[in-house]
C-alpha cells in the first residue's frame, strides 16, 4: 500500500483530479509517519491546480522532492483496473452499467500477473494509440502504458481462417485484464484492451456474448449490417452489441484502441458473417 501511495505522489502533474489524488496520498503518508508536516503543507499548497508541480513548491521551501518508485506488476494491473472503472463511470449508454456491475467483484480478486510473450501489433500500435489518448485522458493513457507489459497480448484465434481473411489475424491483438485466464480471475466475464492497426477491415462478425466496446481512439468507421455503408464514430463513444448482432469496423489513421468487455457466454466463439464488399475495403 505504501508503494502505491508513493507512486500516486510522484505521478506527473496535469491530469484532471491528479492534484487531489496527490494530496490524498500525501495525507495518508503523513499519517503513516512517512512525510513531515512541512512536506504535507507543500502538497496542500499544490492541491489547487492539477498542473502545479509539487516538486517546485517543495524546492521553494528548501525541501527535497521524492523520487519515483517503480510499482510491482500486480499493483500496476490494479491501478489499470481502477482507471478503467473510473473512465467507464464517465461514459453513458447501454452496457456501461452492466459492465461496471460485472466488474465490481474484480476489485476483491487476487491479481496474478502472467507471462508476457512479445506481440508485434502491441509493440507497433500501442505507442501511437496512447499518444492520441494522452490528449484526452492522460491518467488512463499512463495507466495503460504502465500495465501493458503485463497484459499478455495475443490474437483472437477462434475464427475460421478462410472466413476472417489474411489481414485481420496479423493486424490485431487483445490484452486481457479480467477473465478466466487473465491476471484478474472472473467466471464468464472478460474485460481488457483491444488493438487493431490503422486502415484495417475487421470483417462482419457476431457472437453470443453481449459486448461493450469503448474506443479510446478515433474516429473509426462501423456498421451493424453486412454490406451496409460504414459510418464514422468518434473516440469515447460506447458501442453495445447485443447477442448475435452483426458488426464490422474499418479503422482510421490512428490505431484502434478500445476497452472491450464480454458480459456472459464468453466461451461461445465469434463467427464471421459473409458480406459482398470486403474486397473494396481490403484493397
Ligand atoms: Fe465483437
Amino acid at each position: 500500500m505504501t508503494d502505491l501511495l508513493w507512486h500516486l505522489l510522484t505521478q506527473p502533474p496535469g491530469a484532471p483530479g491528479s492534484a487531489r489524488a496527490r494530496y490524498a496520498a500525501a495525507m495518508a503518508l503523513h499519517g503513516a509517519g512517512a512525510l513531515t508536516w512541512r512536506e504535507l503543507e507543500a502538497y496542500r499548497e499544490a492541491t489547487a491546480f492539477d498542473a502545479q508541480d509539487p516538486a517546485c513548491v517543495l524546492q521553494d521551501r528548501g525541501l527535497r522532492p521524492p523520487v519515483a518508485r517503480p510499482l510491482a506488476a500486480a499493483a500496476l494491473l490494479a491501478l489499470l483496473l481502477a482507471e478503467i472503472d473510473r473512465y467507464l463511470a464517465t461514459r453513458a449508454g447501454p452496457g456501461i452499467a452492466e459492465v461496471r456491475g460485472a466488474l465490481a467483484p474484480a476489485f476483491q480478486a487476487a491479481i496474478r500477473p502472467g507471462t508476457n510473450p512479445p506481440n508485434l501489433v502491441a509493440e507497433t500500435c500501442l505507442p501511437a494509440a496512447l499518444a492520441a489518448l494522452e490528449r484526452d485522458d492522460p491518467a488512463l493513457a499512463r495507466a495503460i502504458a504502465a500495465a501493458a507489459p503485463h497484459l499478455g497480448w495475443t490474437g483472437y484465434d477462434a475464427y475460421d481462417p478462410s472466413a476472417i481473411g489474411p489481414v485481420f489475424p496479423r493486424s490485431h491483438a487483445f490484452g486481457s485484464l479480467v477473465g478466466a485466464a487473465a491476471p484478474v480471475a472472473a467466471r464468464d466475464f472478460d474485460l481488457g484492451l483491444f488493438l487493431i492497426a490503422p486502415r484495417v477491415l475487421y470483417r462482419d462478425h457476431a457472437h453470443a456474448a453481449p459486448e461493450l466496446y469503448v474506443p479510446l481512439t478515433g474516429p473509426h468507421r462501423w456498421r451493424f449490417a453486412p454490406g451496409a455503408a460504414f459510418r464514422e464514430r468518434p473516440a469515447h463513444g460506447p458501442v453495445w452489441n447485443p447477442p448475435h448482432r452483426p458488426h464490422a469496423i474499418v479503422t482510421g489513421d490512428v490505431p484502434f484502441l478500445a476497452i472491450f468487455a464480454w458480459t456472459r457466454d464468453v466461451e461461445a466463439p465469434a463467427y464471421v458473417i459473409p458480406a459482398p464488399d470486403w474486397a473494396a475495403y481490403e484493397a
